[in-house]
């Protein structure tokens, strides 16, 4: 029976639980809870997966990791502030957000923390097994959310993979939306294949990554030649601030020109910059500059302006990852859910690159989830 209809509750453990994101997904999940606002922007929501057994919104508890302690209600009128919430829902939900605010526990590595890596690694999982025990939730998926670390080197495990590690020992479907390691590292391997749990990432796929994933193959199915692409990026908030380390910005844009590589055939010239931005808080302008030849040789160019709100892209499709992988794991689904590289830059297993198809591909995910054809792996 799906958890939406046995009535039991299913645990959402974000990691970065007090940053942006993770509050819109808070806050977002109480208000279309409550009917204050329409599900815009959640796919799980249209009707192509009614009656796929995802958990209900209201069904959903959400802890969380993070190395900071601002209350998560003030966080939220932070956000109201700068105009990604909308004035009041900060107080209509505020029952909610003190609810998440006291599941969220410290992470690490915590300034001057002396513990090694099996030490927080355990402390991790005890933190994620004890959310589940006392709320008794049928199953929890751990997302994360956090600040986006520079691309990791050598042997150590960088704090994304020791959260990795925790929610497989916890027994965790895990879901990475960062571009940082998690599960991507080489130590873990072993352990996410004897874990027999599903996983899906990396680095959500909402602004101008979206836009390349669905202009790409335009240029490929009309046998338009791309000479070059190339972007910039200006966003301010705690991404923009994290972004302006370049080896932190080096693994978000490797991602970004995978989705070019992956639909064009071939890495285009031109490159993608991310610069820091502070006075435009979560507000991310994203200008494409494309260059391509027509018949003849005739030189052309597209250009794109998209101006988006990096939270509310984001949060829709946190809450929907959290659904379909938690009812992926009530079906006994695991490994990598390459079904769901809709809404990854580089997804985890082999599927299709261009949207089109990976809409398609999501679709009839949603009718394995249901049962119907094309059930296990
Ligand atoms: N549209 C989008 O917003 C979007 C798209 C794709 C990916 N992402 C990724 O989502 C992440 C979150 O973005 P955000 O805007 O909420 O950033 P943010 O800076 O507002 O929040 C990040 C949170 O992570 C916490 N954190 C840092 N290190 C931690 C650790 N070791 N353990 C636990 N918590 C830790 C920080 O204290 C902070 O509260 C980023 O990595 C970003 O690249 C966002």
């Amino acid at each position: 029976m799906s958890a939406s209809r046995s009535g039991s509750r299913v645990g959402v453990w974000l990691i970065g639980a007090r940053g942006s994101v993770a509050t819109t997904v808070v806050a977002g999940c109480a208000a279309v809870s409550a009917g204050l606002h329409p599900p815009t922007g959640m796919v799980t929501e249209t009707a192509a997966f009614t009656d796929s057994g995802l958990p209900a919104l209201p069904s959903l508890v959400f802890g969380g990791h993070d190395t900071v302690d601002c209350p998560l209600p003030k966080r939220a009128e932070e956000l109201a502030a700068g105009g990604v919430l909308p004035p009041g829902l900060p107080t209509a939900v505020e029952s909610e957000l003190a609810a998440a605010d006291r599941e969220i526990r410290p992470g690490g590595p915590l300034p001057g923390d002396t513990r090694d890596e099996p030490a927080l690694i355990a402390s991790f999982t005890h933190d994620i097994q004890d959310f589940v025990r006392r709320h008794d939730l049928t199953r929890a998926v751990v997302v994360n959310v956090a600040s986006t670390e520079p691309a990791s080197t050598g042997a150590a495990l960088p704090p994304s993979s020791l959260y990795a590690a925790a929610a497989l020992r916890a027994g965790c479907p895990y879901v990475n939306f960062t571009p940082s390691t998690g599960l991507h590292h080489p130590e873990l391997a072993a352990l996410a294949a004897e874990s027999a749990l599903p996983y899906a990432g990396r680095d959500g796929k909402t602004g101008q990554t979206l836009l390349r994933a669905a202009l790409a193959p335009m240029f490929t199915q009309r046998a338009l030649a791309v000479r070059a692409w190339s972007g910039t990026n200006l966003l301010g908030g705690g991404d923009g601030a994290a972004l302006a380390d370049p080896e932190a910005a080096a693994a978000k844009n490797a991602g970004k020109e995978r989705v070019l590589a992956d639909t064009l055939g071939t890495p285009p010239e031109g490159e993608v910059h991310i610069d820091d931005v502070p006075a435009l808080g979560d507000w991310k302008t994203a200008w494409d500059h494309i260059a391509f030849d027509g018949f003849l040789g005739t030189r052309m160019i597209l250009q794109t302006i998209w101006q988006g709100c990096d939270s509310a892209l984001a949060a829709p499709l946190i809450l929907d990852l959290a659904r379909l992988t938690a009812r992926a794991h009530e079906r006994g689904l695991s490994g990598p859910l390459s079904a769901l590289g809709f809404y990854f830059k580089d997804p985890v297993g082999s599927g299709p690159a261009a949207l089109a198809d990976q809409y398609a591909e999501l679709v009839r995910f949603g009718d394995v989830l249901r049962g119907g054809e094309g059930e296990g792996r």
